[in-house]
């Protein structure tokens, strides 16, 4: 893939949020696994791991945890992407709270992305009731849901968001 190309495939990714019933194959979500297990993680331990939902009554759920989300339901599938604790805080005390988050974010962006290289969309939810979402997938107390990742066939809307300036974002060698 030459840097244009690649450039063009991230900026034509959107959040969807509205989507056609049907859901995704196995294959498809295999291959969003198999990239999820290319993403660096601290250590490489890997500290994530990854409830996926398909089932409407656990989807209805997740959505009244969400604020009423509909696209959750709506998809079909939710990847639960979570950051497991133990596995990051075993080798690395209490930073390894942070290299969890931050291995498990990693990889719900690859799924993201392996999604949008099939044709499949994506609405990463960051906004939902932790507690509760744990008590509907029944997770151990060391697992924190960090990302639910609709993934489906939707509707991506015509206009693009507006976007900093990359240059309001950048600070050279000082702040
Ligand atoms: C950390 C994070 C949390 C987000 N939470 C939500 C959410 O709860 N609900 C939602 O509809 N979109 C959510 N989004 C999606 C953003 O709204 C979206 O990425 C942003 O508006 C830019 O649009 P684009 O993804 O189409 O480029 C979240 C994105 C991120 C990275």
């Amino acid at each position: 893939m030459d840097p244009t190309e690649f450039h063009s495939f991230l900026a034509s990714r959107r959040s969807v949020r509205e989507y056609e019933a049907g859901g995704i194959t196995e294959e498809e979500k295999d291959y969003l696994l198999s990239a999820a297990k290319t993403a660096p993680s601290a250590g490489n331990l890997e500290a994530w791991d990854v409830v996926i939902v398909t089932d409407d009554g656990q989807l209805e759920e997740l959505t009244d945890a969400s604020g009423g989300q509909h696209q959750i339901f709506d998809s079909g599938c939710a990847f639960v992407v979570c950051a497991n604790y133990v596995r990051s805080m075993s080798r690395y005390g209490d930073r390894g709270i942070l290299y969890a988050l931050q291995d498990a974010t990693i990889a719900a962006t690859y799924m993201m992305l392996a999604a949008h290289a099939i044709r499949l969309h994506t609405c990463w939810v960051g906004q939902f009731d932790d507690e509760a979402v744990k008590e509907i997938l029944d997770l151990p107390t060391h697992m924190r849901p960090a990302v639910i990742l609709t993934v489906g066939v939707g509707m991506p809307p015509h206009a693009s968001p507006e976007r900093m300036d990359a240059e309001e974002h950048a600070h050279y060698d000082i702040w």
